[in-house]
């Protein structure tokens, strides 16, 4: 039976962190007695044993509350920076693990977080994992929390878009996050009436963008929203970031690897940069005086919506039962209404991208929004 347990978020926030963190703490304590500790700072504080108990006092008010009472950090055990170094500290927190006596610890993050989980099972750790992330792209889960708030805000700020580039005449591009997937975008997107929508799985053709908004424009629609996911990409640097990628996965030396790798961090840069240059593009092309707005970390603040923390909070809770019956290495994954485990190497290393016939992309073409290809 376990007694002890731990808690951690790590990666990037989320809204849904603490609803989760709460979920967790009351129902191992009120239903099983166990006793709880989060950790600080993602797996930072766990090999730096920095951690705070949680009891009815701390886990009470903070279901509304953004962000996690914790803190978080995206250092991972086998890359942790010491001082001015990088070192594999995974042993120092398998010790931390066990001078607390744990039964079992439970991991609230993204896909890196599964990963290093993962890492820490197979040092013998006991562990639960719960899927977060605005960007949506955990494998294995129909949903992560925090995609909903994220989500909601991105449609929101759509929507306040809309009334400015209708006054001006304009052409607002709209930054959503997501990484390298497009779930955010896309569902924002459609959600609030995007006209164009560039997401990371279906490259896009600066030119065909643009023949959509002059199309518009030529049917007395005079402004044009388009809601570009952070990780899009025009067919140009796709065809450069396959190219690459092929050259990194045949290269055999380490020069050649180094220079793969080199070559990929430089489409990268060219990636981020390539919103305010679509906009600039989009301007030149079609005549329209042009705007970018990047949404950024707004996404992630604040607080969650009820559906972030009802999910949260259900698959909290389920984490707890599973500790108690003793089921570990997985995760807890959302199934319809239900919660259930999911061995984690059948989450790790596979990102959830936008299937191409996914439901939404349909959606979003019966609509006649051009997704730029
Ligand atoms: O994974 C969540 C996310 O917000 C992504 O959408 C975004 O690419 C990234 O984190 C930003 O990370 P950071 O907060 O480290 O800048």
């Amino acid at each position: 039976m376990a007694k002890y347990i731990g808690v951690l978020t790590a990666g990037g926030d989320s809204p849904g962190l603490n609803a989760a963190i709460r979920g967790v703490g009351k129902a191992a304590m009120n239903v099983y007695g166990m006793e709880v500790i989060g950790f600080r700072d993602g797996f930072r504080g766990l090999m730096e044993n920095r951690f705070m108990r949680l009891d009815s006092n701390t886990l009470s008010g903070i279901l509304t509350v953004g962000g996690t009472i914790l803190g978080t950090s995206r250092d991972k055990p086998h890359k942790m920076p010491v001082g001015s170094k990088t070192l594999d500290m995974t042993d120092v927190i398998v010790e931390t693990y066990h001078k607390h006596h744990l039964d079992a610890l439970v991991c609230l993050g993204g896909g890196g977080t599964q990963k290093n989980a993962y890492g820490l099972v197979k040092k013998g750790l006991n562990i639960v994992t719960l899927p977060k992330t605005i960007d949506n792209d955990v494998a294995m889960t129909d949903v992560t929390f925090g995609f909903d708030t994220a989500l909601t805000i991105a449609t929101e700020a759509i929507d306040r878009l809309h009334s400015t580039a209708h006054s001006h005449h304009r052409i607002i591009v709209v930054e959503v996050m997501g990484h390298n997937t497009g779930w955010l975008a896309l569902g924002a997107g459609i959600a609030g009436g995007a006209d164009v929508i560039l997401i990371p799985e279906i490259p896009y053709n600066v030119e065909k963008v643009a023949e959509a908004i002059l199309h518009r424009y030529k049917g007395g629609k005079h402004f044009s929203i388009v809601a570009v996911s952070e990780g899009a990409m025009n067919e140009e640097i796709a065809a450069k970031l396959r190219a690459a990628q092929q050259r990194e996965s045949a290269a055999e030396t380490k020069k050649q690897k180094q220079a793969a790798r080199a070559e990929l961090e430089a489409i990268e840069i060219e990636r981020k940069a390539s919103t305010a240059l679509l906009t600039q593009q989009l301007e030149a092309l079609t005549r329209l005086e042009s705007r970018v707005t990047i949404l950024g970390h707004v996404q992630r603040g604040g607080v969650p919506t009820a559906a972030d923390r009802l999910l949260a909070t259900r698959l909290g809770t389920a984490a707890a039962h599973l500790i108690q019956d003793g089921v570990f290495g997985v995760m807890v994954a959302a199934r319809g209404d239900r919660a259930e485990p999911v061995p984690l190497e059948q989450v790790v290393g596979r990102r959830k991208v936008v299937p191409l016939d996914h439901p939404w992309v349909q959606t979003a073409r019966d609509l006649g929004v051009s997704l730029g290809d």
